[in-house]
């Protein structure tokens, strides 16, 4: 089982190159499924979680073929129509298959993703919107079963739920109605980058699609797509990640490939404690100066700050002299980062779904255990300024979404390195 170490201390500097959006690579795959045509994926990062996806594709009879971050994918008229256990259970997100394989195939069976240790996570938003397009869906033996011999487009579908929209359901509906009969709108869709980001890839295979990025999406259905070319957006998260890294270190680094514009609020937040955060040319200057101030966060949909960046800015916050609130609105049981910090020395309490942090100077390195992605990413931002050593075990949940971490920091002067034992 592979681990990380790190001995904390270093101030990061130097710079470091984002890579692409796995949640925008992971649907935008699933959509290349729409055409038969070969469709060619730039900027693909090479992580856990698209590895899965590329079996997936396999599993299904599509040709996936890697060189180096370009991904090419022949479709064909591939047969499959199932993604089974086995790989939903490794990663949720293989539910995106369910509307590309519904407009192809007429039919799709799916696992139920279950729970995860960030919550129960309903799939009822994908459901009803497969639904108003005309789907016959069943659940059955921990399988959806959805059918339809023609989706029909649905001029109001409503993709709301007790905690806003979904991302990965407006993309699901999304990819469905591109193939339907006649026009769908999506109210109370979700606008995070990632759904643009495969609004351009599906326009590029010639959907009709409008107003993608904002809450109401317009889709006119064609009878069939062609294959396209596409480069996948910077990863807003990793950007954020690497952010926090510096602010933490009390660093100074620069960061390419990255576009400001997709993380206002985390920039917002990090100005606020102090973080200067600075635009020239292509860069992004990440620098501390002056001792970082605390500030309370709550995550929300976009473009309210991401929760997939909650678990890493408790960690600064935990550097933090003073007192900050984090509150959870989107996954409101995601804490689990909490106790392994607290094993280093955090001083935290949880309150429902907020995180009351009452910053120390230093926190003490400790062996931890990643429990999910973002969290692995606040253990490894914890490392990098604890006193003396931190081993991080379950290293594989970070490899789901963070393309080479150890080298990128290591490359900005931090003293971390992967173990195999
Ligand atoms: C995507 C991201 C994930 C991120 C999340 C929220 C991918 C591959 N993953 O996940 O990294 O943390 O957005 O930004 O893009 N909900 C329902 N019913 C549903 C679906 C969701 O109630 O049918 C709820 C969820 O429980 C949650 C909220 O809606 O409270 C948002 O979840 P959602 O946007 O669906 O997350 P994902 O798309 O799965």
């Amino acid at each position: 089982m592979e681990k990380i170490i790190i001995k904390g201390g270093q101030k990061l500097k130097g710079t470091v190159k984002i890579s692409g959006a796995k949640n925008s690579a992971l649907p935008i795959l699933a959509a290349s499924l729409l055409s038969e045509e070969t469709s060619i994926i730039e900027n693909v990062p090479r992580l856990r979680d698209i590895n899965t996806m590329k079996k997936l594709l396999e599993s299904l009879g599509v040709k996936v073929n890697f060189e180096g971050n370009s991904v090419r994918v022949e479709p064909g008229n591939f047969v499959g129509y199932e993604a089974p256990y086995e790989f939903v259970s490794t990663m949720r997100a293989s539910i995106c298959l369910l509307g590309p394989l519904l407009a192809r195939q007429r039919k799709a069976r799916i696992s139920l993703p279950g729970g995860c240790v960030i919550g129960t996570r309903p799939i009822d938003l994908h459901l009803k919107g497969l639904a108003a397009l005309g789907a016959d869906i069943d659940i059955r033996h921990g399988y959806i079963i959805a059918r339809a011999e023609q989706l029909s487009g649905n001029d109001n579908i409503y993709l709301g739920g007790p905690f806003g929209s979904s991302v990965l359901a407006t993309c699901n509906v999304m990819m469905a109605a591109v193939l339907a009969r006649g026009e769908t709108v999506i109210e109370n869709a979700a606008c995070e980058p990632e759904v643009l980001d495969l609004a351009n890839f599906l326009t590029k295979m010639g959907a009709k699609i409008k107003g993608a990025g904002s809450h109401r999406i317009i889709i006119k259905g064609v009878n069939e797509l062609k294959g396209a070319k596409h480069r996948i957006m910077p990863d807003r998260i990793e950007t954020g990640t690497y952010m926090i890294a510096a602010a933490i270190t009390g660093g100074n680094i620069n960061i390419v490939n990255a576009n400001l514009r997709h993380i206002s609020a985390i920039a917002d937040r990090l100005k606020q404690a102090g973080v200067e955060i600075i635009k020239i040319d292509k860069k992004i200057k990440v620098r501390v100066k002056d001792p970082i101030r605390p500030v309370d966060v709550t995550t929300l949909p976009y473009p309210g700050f991401p929760t997939d960046m909650q678990a890493q800015m408790t960690a600064l916050m935990s550097v933090t002299e003073g007192i900050s609130v984090i509150t959870e609105k989107v996954f409101p049981r995601r804490f689990l980062h909490v106790s392994e910090l607290i094993r280093m020395g955090c001083r935290v309490y949880l309150e429902g779904s907020s995180a009351i942090i009452n910053g120390i100077k230093r926190l003490s390195g400790a062996q931890v255990m990643a429990s999910d992605l973002r969290a692995s990413a606040a253990l490894v931002l914890a490392g990098l300024v604890a006193e003396g050593q931190t081993v991080i075990s379950r290293v594989y949940h970070l490899d789901r979404g963070y393309e080479r971490m150890e080298e990128k920091l290591a490359g900005l002067g931090a003293n971390i390195k992967r173990v195999k034992r």
